[in-house]
């Protein structure tokens, strides 16, 4: 059977991990600006007290500065996505690339702030708009879909800082203005449109590393999914009122929980998994409402929501049209104990005997897509598209070349497994392997790649950006000229 004819192959990548420009073009700080790394890989946000002291303080959802205290630049800590990998001057040649491995689809982001530097100005920053429109001609001169997210972790600085960010009611306004905005700018240029990246981590990412988080924490986590939820779908009915040819996909981090063993509080274990961390944002997305095990898990940390009966209409008129999500790996959960944890992709669980793990400890599992997929069509019965899928792994260039052969194997995995799910009834239109350019990684590594192309841009801030063909460049062209045939 194959896939069909009109199947979307490319790639992704998100603004602030690849663009660079942080403080041209009139764009406005976000937190991620001011992320630097400790010798143990933390992240870490840099600022000034109000007794002039250089501090630090981790990188997280909820983190607010100190009274008096404001973000600050130091000179000699590097911040990785300042730079990025500098698409913000180089998107011709890089898109040139793209064109040339055949790319159907680009998924990127936009920089809320490079819009709206503020992120609630009634006006938007002309010279953004003319970057992105001057980016979106170029993909469509090159017979490029983009695939647009409006979101990717980059609240514009000043709404966290005074409005205390999605904490706020008040950002779904400053939201939906700015998603009005990118659907009246750019009509006619973009018609696949993603609200937000991931919009379920915020709560898997508490399970991960909050040990025991407080129900402070779920409180918190739970009232900004809601307004997150009320934001993308006002974003939805928008952009269809915008342009009739717009699709709107929520963006779901799509980790399959397996469970450990087969002791039945292990499968009860997995499936409140699959209830908390993938079911409860994909049924508000797709089918508008609530799940009836919304008020168990509120009621398990005495969760109590700002949510208004207008909120449930918007919720109920703003369903999505694709099921989107990314994949990268699986989660074995149990209720044994156990010292073998591994964790990545915003979850944590124990080491899955019957996997291989990547040098972050991300679980190699092709099944676990097929498994994802299929389960999750049947549920929802949308289009579905892999927007994320990738190795993160170190590459070496020996004589000007980069071997990967380890890429090619987990992405020929992992596309035979997809094909397969397709031929067993799914609907699913497209494919963006993650970061088919080099870029900044979410953990702020650079040694961590996911591209087809290299970019010579060094952990240690070395490097001169310019652009390498890897051997998985060439595979990957020949995979989407055969349409996904010819996966040798
Ligand atoms: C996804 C994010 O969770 O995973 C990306 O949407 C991120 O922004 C990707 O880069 C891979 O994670 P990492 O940590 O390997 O960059």
């Amino acid at each position: 059977m194959g896939l069909p004819a009109t199947f979307l192959w490319g790639g992704a990548t998100s603004a602030h991990q690849c663009e660079g420009g942080w403080n041209a073009g009139g764009r406005g700080p976000c937190k991620r600006d001011y992320m630097t790394l400790d010798e143990n890989k933390n992240r870490l946000l840099t600022y000034i007290d109000d007794a002039g002291n250089h501090c630090f303080m981790p990188l997280g959802s909820g983190s607010q500065l100190p009274e008096g205290a404001h973000y600050a630049v130091f000179d000699d800590c590097l911040y990785p996505d300042q730079e990025g990998v500098q698409f913000y001057n180089r998107y011709k040649e890089d898109i040139a690339l793209l064109k040339e491995m055949g790319f159907k689809v680009f998924r990127m982001s936009i920089a809320w702030s490079r819009l709206f530097p503020h992120g609630n100005e009634t006006e938007p920053n002309r010279e953004g708009i003319a970057f992105y429109k001057d980016v979106f001609t170029e993909l469509r001169k090159a017979n490029i879909e983009p695939l647009v997210t409006l979101w990717h972790d980059d609240t514009p600085l000043y709404l966290d800082e005074v409005y205390g960010g999605w904490q706020n009611r008040k950002l779904i306004d400053f939201f939906e203005h700015y998603a009005n905005t990118c659907f009246e700018e750019f009509k006619g240029l973009v018609n696949y449109w993603l609200p937000f990246n991931e919009i379920n981590n915020v709560l898997m990412f508490l399970d991960m590393f909050g040990q025991d988080p407080s129900d402070e924490m779920f409180q918190a986590a739970y009232q900004e999914m809601h307004y997150k939820f009320v934001a993308s779908a006002r974003a939805v009915v928008a952009a269809h009122r915008a342009d009739e040819n717009n699709q709107v996909g929520c963006m779901i981090c799509g980790v399959p929980f397996y469970p450990a063993t087969c002791d039945p509080k292990d499968i009860m274990l997995s499936h409140a998994m699959w209830e908390k961390g993938i079911l409860y944002s994909s049924d508000v997305l797709c089918k508008g409402e609530y799940p009836t095990f919304a008020k168990r898990l509120w009621r398990e940390h005495g969760v109590q929501l700002d949510i208004t009966p207008e909120d449930l209409a918007t919720i109920k008129a703003g369903s999505v049209d694709i099921y989107t999500f990314s994949y990268y790996m699986s989660s074995a959960v149990t209720t044994h104990s156990s010292n073998d944890i591994v964790g990545g992709n915003c979850t944590t669980g124990v080491r899955n005997p019957y996997l291989d793990y990547s040098e972050w400890s991300w679980a190699h599992d092709p099944l676990g897509l097929r498994y994802f997929l299929e389960k999750v069509y049947a549920q929802y019965k949308l289009p579905m598209m892999i927007v994320e899928n990738g190795l993160g792994a170190v590459d070496t260039v020996e004589d000007g070349r980069v071997h990967d052969s380890y890429r090619i194997n987990y992405l020929r995995d992992h596309i035979r497994e997809m094909k397969q799910a397709v031929e067993n009834g799914v609907n699913l239109i497209g494919y963006t392997s993650w970061g088919c350019i080099d870029l900044v990684s979410a953990g702020g590594e650079m040694k961590k790649r996911y591209g087809f192309v290299y970019v010579d841009r060094q952990e240690d801030g070395s490097g001169t950006f310019s652009r390498i063909r890897k051997d998985s460049f060439y595979w990957y062209k020949k995979v989407i000229a055969s349409n996904g045939e010819d996966l040798r």
